[in-house]
C-alpha cells in the first residue's frame, strides 16, 4: 500500500530543488505505476470527490475522483500542475487565449498509470469520458484553493473567477446524475 505520510514527506522535500515540478513528476510517476496500491491507500472510488490530502501555501495535494460521464470547464492554475492517474481515464482538452476568446490548443488522454506536468499558464478542461469512476492525484505548486485563478463557462466561454463551491456543485450533480442512472439501469433490468 502506497504510505501517504511517506509520498507527502517527499513531495515536501522536493520543494527545495530548482524544479520540484520534475522531482515530484518522477514521485508521482512511481507512486501511481503501482495503482492498486494507491487504491488501497486511498480506497476504491465510488463517489466524485475532491478530497484534500496535503494543503499548504507553497504545495497542494488532492485525490481528485471523477465521476462517470462527468466533465469540468475550462480553467487554469497559475501555479505548475501535475496529474496522475491510478483508475480509469481522464481526457484534456487544452486551450489558448485568442483575441476573439478561448481557442483549443490540443488535448491529451491520460490513462491509468499516466502521469502529466501542466505549465502555471495551462489553461485546461477535463472530462471522464468512462462508464467507471476515475481516480488521480493532483499535486499544484502552490496554495490551490487561496489562489485567485479563472475559470470559462462551459456553453458561453465567459471568462469569471474560479469558484471552488462551483466546482464542488459540478461533482455533487455528477454524483446525482450518475446514481439515477444507475437506479434507472437496475429497474430496468
Ligand atoms: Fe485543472
Amino acid at each position: 500500500m502506497l504510505n501517504l505520510d511517506r509520498f507527502i514527506t517527499e513531495c515536501r522535500a522536493a520543494l527545495t530543488q530548482p524544479t520540484p515540478e520534475l522531482v515530484i513528476k518522477e514521485i508521482l510517476e512511481r507512486a501511481v505505476s503501482s495503482p492498486s496500491e494507491v487504491e488501497a491507500a486511498l480506497g476504491t472510488p465510488r463517489q466524485g470527490s475532491i478530497a484534500t490530502l496535503h494543503h499548504a501555501r507553497d504545495l497542494t495535494i488532492l485525490n481528485v475522483v471523477w465521476t462517470p460521464g462527468m466533465a469540468v470547464y475550462p480553467h487554469d492554475h497559475r501555479m505548475w500542475a501535475l496529474i496522475g492517474l491510478y483508475g480509469g481515464r481522464e481526457d484534456n482538452t487544452f486551450y489558448r487565449r485568442s483575441p476573439t476568446g478561448l481557442q483549443v490548443a490540443g488535448g491529451k488522454q491520460l490513462e491509468t498509470g499516466n502521469t502529466a506536468l501542466l505549465g502555471e499558464s495551462v489553461i485546461h478542461a477535463v472530462a471522464n469520458p468512462l462508464r467507471v469512476f476515475t481516480g488521480a492525484i493532483h499535486i499544484y505548486g502552490g496554495d490551490f484553493f487561496g489562489t485567485a485563478r479563472t475559470e470559462w463557462d462551459r456553453e458561453t466561454l465567459q471568462e469569471q473567477p474560479f469558484d471552488i463551491e462551483r466546482a464542488r456543485k459540478l461533482f455533487a450533480d455528477a454524483n446525482q446524475r450518475w446514481l439515477a442512472e444507475c437506479g434507472r439501469a437496475a429497474g430496468s433490468s
